[in-house]
């Protein structure tokens, strides 16, 4: 076990602190020693022409004589490699590496400066993001799915409209934050040129692994067949036409031959971050949420709700990000946003929409929990125009509103409080480990 008592015993038996300067002398010493050391191992292990190895005892001793020698010949040959070792050729790969970073050098794409340098940071919103979505860490385990089980077994419990609404969430979900996943390590990181920028995809990153994991939970709770669920994205074609739509738009940038750099390349950055930020995660996740938060709020799989709902939170924030780094590289780049390209997103923002209401007519053939397809298409309608005006562009809706507002309420709740009120939660990321 580690005990910090331990190495203060043994720091504090130490003769002298250690040099702040590598002292070359104490380097050739070293590896002369080893090569010694080598040498008397080598001169041990010659077999002796007087008597030959004819016993067990003898047989194990040349092995462990071996094994010594190859040990002290490999430990002398990387103490060599180091005391010769040229630290210029790494850094020579990184460009500007002996400079310090100004923040007037960073730049949301095709940026040249040093990429391992966080600070100082030039797009403060992002870093607060991280930091934001780390205060929100929960994990899917923490939720008692132990009434959603019952429900979910009994013959009375739920309806068959809403049991399809359960099944065409999880069957949706589990897979469709592994497209995002997938999109933001494969295709969109290397591309973003920005350390705060990355640091924030790498939490998002963790969340989306999360919220798999969540999916999974519920689905393996539930004993629901794995396999039927986890390939409705391609077996069910209201499930099948999201997933599709969301890779049509990943399929250029995952080639790891793509690189930015020009208009027509930059552009198509662009056209991935609307694809995943603005239509994937903004649009067609909106009818799955509000159907099983309405659930929960009948008091019905109260289990899947909560997940629901931390994972709604997380999605905002995405959400957010994927806003504000579309419209940074807007105004970086405003020779991207062309007249043409703006009626392009608005087509794509267009298209999700209509996706999402087929996905919302498939799910909810008559009303249920409150809510029918009717009203869906409203929302939605309502949701894209929010789109539109984040990124900038005209609504294309007229006169629509939001039939839920509640949704609102959910998405803007504090983290300490459950919104179904079954108890109150107070996340201490750290704050629980304990050596012992
Ligand atoms: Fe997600
Ligand atoms: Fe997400």
């Amino acid at each position: 076990m580690i005990s910090w008592d331990d190495y203060q015993e043994e720091s504090t038996t130490t003769t002298a602190p250690a040099a702040p300067v590598i002292d070359a002398t104490v380097e050739a010493v070293a590896k002369a020693e080893a090569i010694k050391k080598a040498e008397r191992a080598a001169e041990a292990s010659k077999p002796s022409t007087e008597a030959p190895i004819n016993n067990t005892l003898d047989r194990e001793t040349q092995v462990d004589s071996d094994q010594d020698q190859s040990i002290a010949k490999n430990i002398a040959d990387a103490a060599e490699v180091i005391a010769n070792m040229d630290i210029s050729a790494g850094l020579e790969e990184l460009e500007q590496s002996g400079q310090r970073i100004q923040v007037d050098q960073k730049r949301m794409i095709n940026c040249r400066a040093d990429l391992n340098q966080l600070v100082p940071f030039k797009y403060d919103w992002a870093w607060q993001k991280y930091l934001d979505g780390c205060a929100n860490h929960w994990m899917p385990q923490e939720v008692n799915m132990t009434a959603d089980i019952a429900l979910w077994k009994s013959d009375e419990g739920l309806s068959e409209d809403e049991r399809l609404i359960v099944m065409r969430s999880l069957g949706y979900f589990s897979t469709a934050d592994s497209l995002v996943a997938n999109n933001l390590a494969l295709a969109i990181y290397r591309l973003i040129t920005n350390p705060e920028c990355r640091q924030y995809i790498l939490r998002q990153s963790f969340e989306e692994a999360i919220h798999t994991h969540a999916y999974q939970y519920c689905i393996e709770s539930l004993g629901m067949d794995e396999g039927e669920v986890f390939n409705m994205y391609r077996e069910v074609p209201s499930v099948a036409k999201k997933a599709s739509w969301s890779l049509s738009h990943t399929h250029s940038l995952s080639d790891p031959t793509f690189t930015t750099g020009t208009l027509e390349t930059d552009q198509e950055l662009l056209r991935n971050l609307v694809g995943f930020y603005a239509v994937t995660e903004g649009i067609f996740f909106y009818c799955g949420f509000t159907q099983i938060l309405s659930m929960g709020r009948r008091n019905k799989m109260t289990g899947i709700a909560e997940q629901f709902q931390y994972i709604l939170r997380d999605e905002s924030m995405h959400l957010n990000f994927g806003i504000d780094v579309i419209n940074q590289i807007k105004l970086e780049n405003p020779q991207l946003w062309t007249v043409e390209f703006q009626e392009e997103v608005i087509q794509m923002i267009l298209e999700g929409t209509q996706i999402e209401i087929e996905y919302a007519r498939d799910t909810m053939p008559r009303g249920v929990l409150g809510m029918n397809a009717k009203m869906m298409e409203e929302y939605l309608q309502f949701i894209a125009n929010r789109r539109l005006a984040q990124l900038g562009l005209p609504e294309q809706f007229q006169g629509v509103t939001n039939p839920f507002p509640w949704m609102s309420e959910i998405m803007d709740l504090r983290k300490e409080k459950n919104f179904f009120e079954t108890r109150v939660i107070e996340y201490q990321t750290g704050g629980a480990l304990s050596w012992d």
